[in-house]
């Protein structure tokens, strides 16, 4: 799947993936995501930091700036950098960065400077508009961090075809950092795929075991299992109303 695809589905307006709210995952898991940061803090030499791949223009980077300090998202289309900008922050008041990376341009803000509304948040949100499959340019560059505390991974997994998940698993896993201070956050579907194609793609757990806990030896726990409403004609088409949601945990052991 071209990165193109997708950003004709911003130019069209196709985002029926978007969210207005905070992810309820988030919300569900803050006891959990709250305690692993005292532990970092606890830590003294590190500073929280967080990622999100293919973020559109998710509110979840500003929830997750409640807890860490830099908060890194990665995004190929502009509009959808754009958009999060303009809806989330008084274009008045915005006073960004935007910087040319390599192949990645950046783009950051730190919510609680620009909105009262955030005034407990803590952390910098850095938007990098390119292709999640060459970030390691920007490791390279020393742009971003070689791993991160906490990973979100909302609609993104879940987002590309079975050929490119192989190397998507790749790159996320080596992102995250070693236990005990790694936290992946992974909300993923299953359907039925021989009826109908993706995105979203179905991402059966024998997968995310195969990969993440097989291959690379980290702890897959399954906190979260639940039937989700699917809307969408191609659905509606095939006859499938829901999906089963999964919600994992994964750490290093
Ligand atoms: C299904 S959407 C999910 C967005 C976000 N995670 C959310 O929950 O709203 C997938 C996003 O990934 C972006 N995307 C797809 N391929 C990408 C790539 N190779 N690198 C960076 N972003 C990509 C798309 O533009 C789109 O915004």
């Amino acid at each position: 799947m071209e990165t193109s695809f997708w950003e004709q589905k911003w130019k069209d307006g196709e985002i029926g993936f978007h969210r207005e709210d905070f992810h309820p995952y988030l919300i569900e898991f803050e006891s959990t995501i709250k305690e692993f940061v005292r532990k970092i803090n606890s830590r003294k030499d590190s500073i929280p930091s967080a990622l999100i791949p293919l973020c559109g223009k998710s509110k979840d980077l500003i929830w997750t700036s409640k807890y860490f300090k830099k908060i890194d998202g990665i995004e190929i289309s502009t509009l959808a950098i754009e958009q999060f900008f303009q809806e989330n922050f008084k274009k008045d008041k915005m006073k960004f960065y935007k910087g040319k990376k390599g192949n990645f341009k950046k783009y950051s803000v730190t919510p609680s400077k620009e909105s009262s509304d955030f005034s407990k948040f803590q952390g910098e949100i850095n938007l990098y508009e390119g292709d999640y499959f060459k970030i390691n340019e920007l490791v390279v560059e020393k742009e971003i961090p070689e791993s991160y505390h906490f990973i979100f991974d909302r609609a993104s997994l879940v987002a590309l075809p079975r050929e490119m998940r192989k190397n998507y698993f790749d790159i996320t896993q080596k992102l995250l950092a070693k236990s005990p201070l790694g936290l992946y956050l992974l909300s993923s579907f299953e359907y039925d795929q021989t009826r109908v194609d993706g995105p979203p793609f179905s991402v059966e757990e024998k997968e995310i075991r195969s990969h993440y806990s097989e291959k690379f030896g980290l702890k897959v726990e399954l906190k979260k299992e639940e039937k989700t409403e699917i809307k969408g004609p191609k659905f509606t088409e095939a006859g499938i109303v829901d999906f089963i949601q999964k919600a994992y945990l994964i750490t290093a052991q």
